[in-house]
């Protein structure tokens, strides 16, 4: 793999000079971003030409904006509702009560989930503010259709066994609360609904990347390794510190996010999603741009409503060569005592199998220059990873290469000055020694 300009390889955003930064509250002042509008039953059964447009709006808001929004997806909006009003009902739980539902110690770090099984649950508090009041707390769940062979060296090897383990060895995965009846089976159907949607966006993204329309459904056969993650923002009494929001500003490093959320709870408190754009153009401000002298601002994201909001992760942006942005964005902190009951949100990280190895698509076929290096699915995932095939130092690297960054854009100190060409050279491939699963090649 050739490597390009170290300009065009840079990937990090720092010493942004935010001119103008859209403070807590919601209502006045508050820009919203125009957003392109997805229908999934025009891709999947309407004309030729109805398919076409709804490929050229997710290209052209990927290559602008860096989020679409979903409508007519065919999810039924009575599962929807069901899902998020028995999850409201598990975090109404006391404190202790959901803490016992989190995991025992030694779990994967992973960034995205710690469910190994393919059926269970996890409870992870995920930020507080300097009370120890909530700001963010997770339940993931997964209940994939996948039937899993445990023979299968893709399962069983080091590198497997890291994302997926028997529901015999996790049996605390699988205990619910029978205090709120009705989780597990919502929350499952949800899964499922997520996994059959998550298909068909695996096609309009190949279509929409010129790529064969099943090469995505391809790389995620044995089993998808994500989970729901169904985040719940309490109100807040207080405003928390400036490094505390709900959602602190990052991208993600899925292939690509789908979130829906409760109408309650939502835009009304100001406790919103919102992405990162320049101000002269509107453009979403993606992962890898360099801002200096920049002046960006944060633009609240509206959902239509029983629709979703579909950003890319890093994996996507790495596998069209930046064609499709991954753009930076938060969940901020609401009005402080809003009369909302706090937002639930119901989020698809989605991925492909863990070998899938991410590289460069179009160069491939137009003779591009790669922007990024070849890595894989399960590095891309894994920082904390024990597996000795995982470089701890690059892991670290690529963590705070995404960054922190406070709300008003400004990034939280990474060490003066950001050695760019150590982490570009953290991100070329492992040669991994001695390793006996190395990924897959993607394309053979
Ligand atoms: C952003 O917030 C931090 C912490 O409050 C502050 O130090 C910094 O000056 C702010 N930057 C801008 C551009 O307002
Ligand atoms: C969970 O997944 C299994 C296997 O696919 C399926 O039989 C079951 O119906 C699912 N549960 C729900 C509530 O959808
Ligand atoms: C919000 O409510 C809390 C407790 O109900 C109260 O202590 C606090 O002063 C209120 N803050 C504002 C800004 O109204
Ligand atoms: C781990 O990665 C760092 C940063 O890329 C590199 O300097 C170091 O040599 C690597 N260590 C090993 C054992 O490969």
């Amino acid at each position: 793999m050739t490597r390009s300009s170290s300009a065009r390889a840079a990937w990090l955003l720092f010493q942004l000079s935010v001119a103008s930064a859209v403070e807590h509250g919601g209502g006045s002042g508050d820009s919203v971003a125009e957003i392109e509008q997805v229908s999934i039953a025009k891709f999947r059964d309407g004309s030729a030409a109805e398919r076409a447009a709804q490929v050229e709006a997710l290209q052209r808001a990927f290559a602008l904006q860096g989020m679409v929004t979903l409508v007519d997806t065919g999810i039924d909006q009575d599962l929807i509702d069901r899902t998020i009003r028995v999850s409201r009902d598990f975090f109404s739980l006391p404190r202790a009560r959901k803490q016992h539902f989190h995991g025992p110690e030694g779990y994967p770090p992973r960034s995205f989930g710690a469910i190994t099984s393919p059926r269970g649950k996890h409870y992870h508090l995920q930020q507080e503010d300097e009370e120890g009041n909530i700001l963010n707390e997770w339940l993931q769940v997964r209940n994939t259709s996948v039937q899993v062979d445990w023979s299968d060296p893709y399962y069983s090897c080091p590198e497997g066994q890291e994302h997926y383990s028997s529901e015999a060895k996790h049996p605390e995965q699988q205990e619910w609360p029978e205090e709120v009846p009705g989780l597990q089976e919502a929350t499952a159907a949800y899964y499922g609904a997520m996994e059959e949607l998550s298909k068909v966006m695996y096609e309009l993204f190949a279509v929409a990347l010129g790529i064969e329309p099943d090469f995505f459904l391809k790389q995620a056969l044995r089993s998808p390794i994500w989970p729901v993650t169904i985040a719940h923002y309490p109100p807040q009494t207080h405003a928390p510190a400036e490094d505390r929001a709900r959602i602190q500003p990052h991208w993600d490093r899925t292939l690509f996010s789908m979130i829906t959320s409760s109408d309650a709870g939502d835009e009304e408190s100001g406790g919103g999603l919102q992405i990162l754009v320049d101000s002269a153009t509107g453009e979403g401000v993606d992962g890898r741009a360099k801002l200096e002298g920049r002046s960006v601002e944060w633009r609240s994201v509206v959902r239509p409503k029983g629709g979703y909001v579909v950003n890319v992760g890093e994996m996507m942006s790495r596998w069209s060569n930046g064609r499709m942005k991954h753009v930076v964005h938060r969940v901020r902190n609401p009005v402080v005592n809003h009369t909302d009951p706090g937002r639930i949100s119901l989020m698809a990280y989605v991925l492909t199998d863990y070998d899938s190895v991410v590289e460069c698509l179009p160069c491939k076929t137009d003779g591009s220059e790669p922007i990024y290096e070849a890595t894989w699915v399960g590095e891309l995932m894994n920082w904390g990873s024990k597996l000795p095939i995982y470089n701890q130092t690059k892991q670290e690297m690529m963590r705070q290469a995404q960054g922190l960054y406070l709300s008003n854009g400004t990034q939280t100190s990474l060490g003066e000055p950001t050695d760019v060409k150590a982490i570009e050279a953290s991100l070329a491939l492992c040669d991994a020694s001695g390793s006996s699963c190395m990924p897959n090649s993607a394309t053979s």
